[in-house]
């Protein structure tokens, strides 16, 4: 049969800490296409410790890029149509790998991992000048969940990485640097970039100037030689060096969270988006403007579409697990066979009865900034059942949203009227219900979830020399969303919420 034409396509890789996918969508519609997803294995070889597989991670994405092209086939697309390429992916998780082989030095060390806990501790006590260094340079507090101390950790205790950097072997990179540099040659020609997006999340790179910051370099002790060059986050890195799209430019590059806020096209200073993945992050566009926060928010940058174009920045809410309690419902308890299953378990009972759950897995991020706290379930009664601590892990997100919508909503001065929403766990209709009851603002969807590759997708068909996706708000098409309004009065919200903020206080101090 003759393959329908549908004009240019462009295909989104989606390397996130659960899963990767690579969709693809009409550029002229926004439409989903085609897609595929395989999920990735973390390891926890320690307590706290986080790792993942560089390679596994390398071969589920030209897994899932053949997996769609196969099934473009049988839709009759032709994937000659494929116009361009864009990653978005996990941020901060640090790999250092050998360009002469190719093979990475050490397992991929997690956004999430805890290992670099008295790293932090001892950095933190030399702090130059005033305690501000850090944070006015990047945006970040010091903390265990940046690159630059899982960087600085591997150089202390891997020989191999020790070595490497000695002889001028080692590239460094978060997932997007190492993704890029594979898919577009290797040993063989690789490039070896990342974007300002996910550069603003390693500490090491200057939010104002928007280049490696040779001071941090020094106060971390890290090789500048071995960093990616920055590049923006819509322009033509490099070609697909093989595959089924072998010669489509990859030409869009952002951190999911960047990724998903463009995806959203909260493209306007004050928009904002909360996104369920495996943790949970609120971005709000600040425009133009790097705004500090004064409560436990971090200052990131949300995009920079083009070299040319300019810079804007994001105020960020930062959850650490989220999506990640399910997993680990699922793995570590096995009271859920599936993911999806929580929900039918959490609507048996439709409360939690008391019991709250803190999933402090890897500390507390925004807004405490606690290394030391660790997760609990409190509450408990003879009465509590596994239903009962599904609905608490489900309230647990909820509650943490809340945290991080506060602390926004005070930063800025203006709370936002409602919150948009997407990604994975936004298909669970009681988890959305029960957002918009503890927010006590409504919940706004979009009917296509996968924001996060559309943002991805976005910037490469954009980028000078694609040309195929054009970013002016007239284009966008109207999205359809699904609202969720609170159905709780404000009373009852507000009285599960300070009981919550109860629970979180016995959550801190485990570890010390
Ligand atoms: O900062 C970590 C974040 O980028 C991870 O995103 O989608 O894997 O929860 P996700």
């Amino acid at each position: 049969a003759k393959k329908a034409v549908l004009g240019p396509l462009v295909g989104a890789v989606d390397q996130g800490t659960s899963s990767t996918r690579f969709l693809v969508f009409n550029s002229k519609t926004a439409e989903l296409l085609s897609h595929h997803q395989v999920e990735i294995k973390q390891e926890f070889p320690r307590e706290g410790w986080v790792e993942q597989d560089p390679k596994e991670i390398l071969q589920s994405v030209y897994e899932c890029i053949e997996k769609t092209c196969e099934k473009l086939g049988q839709l009759n697309i032709d994937i000659s149509n494929i116009k361009a390429i864009g990653v978005s992916n996990q941020r901060e998780t640090t790999v250092v790998w050998d360009k002469l082989t190719g093979e990475p030095l050490y397992n991929a060390v997690v956004w999430l991992d805890l290992r670099t806990q008295s790293t932090v501790e001892n950095l933190s006590k030399r702090i130059p000048g005033n305690n501000n260094f850090v944070k006015s340079k990047t945006g970040l507090p010091l903390s265990t969940y940046f690159s630059a101390v899982k960087l600085r950790w591997l150089l202390d205790n891997v020989k191999k990485v020790q070595k490497a950097v000695e002889e001028n072997r080692a590239l460094f990179g978060t997932i997007d640097s190492w993704l890029i540099w594979s898919l577009t040659g290797g040993i063989h020609g690789g490039v070896h970039c990342t974007d300002v997006t996910n550069a603003s999340r390693t500490m090491l790179f200057n939010i104002h100037s928007l280049e490696w910051d040779k001071e941090l370099c020094e106060f971390f002790e890290i090789p500048m030689e071995i960093l990616p060059n920055v590049r923006s986050s819509s322009e033509i890195y490099g070609l697909m060096k093989a595959g089924a799209l072998e010669g489509v430019p990859i030409s869009g590059c952002l951190g999911d969270q960047s990724a998903a806020l463009v995806g959203q096209m909260c493209f306007q200073d004050g928009q904002a988006k909360n996104t369920y993945g495996t943790g949970c992050f609120l971005l709000c566009n600040t425009g133009h403007k790097c705004v500090f926060s004064e409560h436990g928010l971090l200052t990131t940058v949300a995009y920079k579409l083009g070299r040319d174009k300019p810079v804007y920045y994001a105020l960020e809410g930062s959850v650490a697990i989220a999506g990640a309690v399910i997993r680990w419902l699922r793995d570590n308890l096995g009271i859920i066979k599936s993911s999806e299953e929580i929900e039918k378990l959490a609507k048996e009972v439709g409360t939690s009865y008391g019991c709250y759950f803190v999933p402090a897995f890897s500390g507390l991020y925004a807004p405490y900034w606690e290394p030391s706290a660790r997760g609990i379930i409190c509450g408990l009664t003879q009465f509590t059942n596994k239903c009962h601590i599904a609905f608490a892990a489900l309230e647990a997100v909820c509650f943490q949203t809340r945290e991080i919508l506060d602390a926004m909503n005070r930063d800025c001065g203006i709370p936002l009227s409602h919150l948009q929403v997407d990604g994975g766990m936004t298909s669970n209709k009681i988890l959305m219900q029960l957002q918009a009851d503890i927010l006590y603002i409504p919940v706004v969807k979009p009917s296509m979830p996968e924001t996060t590759a559309l943002g991805a997708a976005m910037a490469a068909g954009a980028a000078e020399g694609v040309g195929v996706w054009s970013l002016e708000p007239e284009d966008l098409s109207a999205v359809t969303m699904e609202r969720f309004e609170p159905q709780i009065n404000a009373e009852e919200s507000e009285i599960r919420y300070s009981t919550w903020k109860k629970a979180v206080m016995k959550s801190i101090g485990w570890v010390t």
